[in-house]
């Protein structure tokens, strides 16, 4: 049986105080509504409608390329008239499960469990008992226990009030039976909504089973309506990463001061100093060592590289054993071979260094080809950008360049050639040649010092 998804995020978000749809904030550095419809998507659904309305395009702009559909709810008259915007979309003969764009984290293995349950020909509801059950609709049940009705917290009397299991929203049936129930929801109720919430007592009415599940964390059913939420949702979601990451065999240091934004694909013996940012896709071979203050983005670090305190790594790819940092930036395009260091205050850019090459303190290398074994001094520049283009530099295998040297790119120094320390290169040097081009020192021994008058 055919599953379509159907994922609401019209509302506002008011409490967001935003410009941006509350559904596009994000957590663990990807949107809220990402989250939903990715899990759904392990599912393998043969559509899934995103219910929009406000920010409608922008939403639209990040959904699409996931394959999703966007319907238009103009004004957003409740849950029940959501999910009715789409439904002339959805085959009448698939299971329908209701998702919501601002709860990011219901794990895949429970949607797959309300949607089973649904194709039995079953209402699957997800409801969570909470200390505090105030907001949310009540699940209530008659003296047998059976599910008889949801109310919502603004139409509940008293004994209804005092119920701790509530509604996550989250839902499956058969397209069939909601086309049936649908139409007939009214909004005579204390908000004057169309609450899909009613479904269930006509389910209850028309003699449709109704099975519930409940998800081990309330935090996997939790929607975020504030940004207080949004960050308590954060760091729980973190820490679930984190802890999975120890179980795995990756040590880290604190695993409260942990951060993963996006996928990490870690080898053995990994150890992980406090406050790390782990960003897009990243893979650690065995042995890496993390020290604190790390951001690291879409890279590849190989086996037993050791990334120094307070070092940035954005789309790079690093070779086994190398060393890096404290203090390093390796900018987009930088390549390292194995054995390379590139130590405090140095920048990369654009740059492959080659096996065994040092850049160990205060350099700039931009749009820069490093051969092997080549030793830059503290403070080279290349300089890469004459205000319009940028120009590359060729150093070629086992050069030394001279501290605080200038290299004015487009440029080639052979192998094994020596630069002069204080240099500015403006011409290319050949094999083992020694080029120094600095004003020449003059000691004169014949100075005297002015004296005051
Ligand atoms: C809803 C449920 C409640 C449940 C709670 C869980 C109903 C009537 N009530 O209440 O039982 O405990 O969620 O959080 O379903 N939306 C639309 N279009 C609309 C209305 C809502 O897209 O016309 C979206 C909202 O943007 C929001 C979600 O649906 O993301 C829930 O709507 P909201 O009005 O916040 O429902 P609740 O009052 O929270
Ligand atoms: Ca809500």
């Amino acid at each position: 049986m055919s599953l379509e998804v159907i994922i609401l995020a019209a509302g506002k978000g008011s409490r967001m105080r935003s410009d941006l749809p509350k559904v596009l904030h994000e957590l663990a550095g990807k949107p809220m509504l990402v989250h939903a419809i990715e899990q759904a998507q392990r599912l393998q659904p043969t559509r899934t409608h995103i219910i929009v309305g406000h920010g409608a395009h922008l939403v639209e702009s990040v959904v699409r390329p996931l394959g999703a559909e966007c319907v238009t709810q103009d004004q957003q008259l409740g849950t029940g008239h959501a999910v009715a915007q789409a439904m002339p979309k959805v085959d009448n003969n698939a299971i329908v499960l209701v998702l919501y764009g601002d709860v990011p984290l219901v794990p895949a293995v429970l949607m797959q469990q309300l949607a089973e349950q649904a194709a039995q020909g079953d209402l699957a509801i997800l409801t969570v008992t909470l200390d505090d059950s105030s907001g949310y609709g009540r699940i209530v049940r008659d003296d047998g226990g059976n599910i008889q009705a949801i109310v919502e917290h603004k139409d509940a009397n008293t004994d209804q009030l005092q119920i701790k299991e509530t509604n996550t929203g989250i839902l499956a049936v058969k397209a069939s039976l909601l086309n049936g129930w649908l139409p007939r929801i009214k909004s005579n109720n204390a908000q004057g909504e169309i609450y899909l919430t009613d479904i269930v007592a006509m389910a209850v009415a028309d003699g449709v089973g109704i099975r519930h599940l409940q998800p081990d964390f309330p935090q996997q059913t939790q929607g975020v309506n504030d940004r207080v939420q949004l960050a308590s949702l954060e760091r729980w979601h973190q820490l679930q990463q984190a802890n999975q990451l120890l179980r795995d065999g990756v040590q880290l240091a604190d695993p409260t001061r942990f951060d993963l934004r996006g996928e990490l694909i870690a080898g053995k013996d990994i150890y992980i100093d406090i406050n790390a940012i782990i960003e897009g896709h990243v893979q650690l071979g065995d042995g890496v060592h993390i020290g604190p203050n790390c951001h690291i983005k879409n890279a590849h670090i190989g086996a037993g590289t050791q990334i120094l305190a307070n070092s940035v790594i954005d789309q790079a790819q690093v070779a086994a054993n190398c060393n890096i940092g404290p203090f390093a930036r390796l900018r987009p395009g930088t390549i390292l071979h194995d054995n390379a260091k590139v130590g405090n205050f140095v920048e990369t850019k654009k740059t492959t260094l080659g096996k065994g090459s040092k850049a160990n303190h205060f350099t700039y290398l931009g749009d820069t080809v490093v051969g092997e074994k080549v030793n830059i001094g503290a403070g080279t520049i290349t300089c890469n950008y004459d205000g319009v283009n940028k120009y590359k530099t060729v150093i070629a295998d086992g050069a030394f360049i001279g501290s605080n040297s200038s290299i004015v790119a487009p440029v080639t120094i052979g192998a094994d050639a020596t630069i002069g320390a204080g240099s500015t290169i403006t011409r290319d040097v050949a094999d083992g040649n020694l080029a120094i081009a600095r004003g020449k020192q003059r000691n004169l021994a014949t100075w005297a010092k002015p004296v005051k008058i």
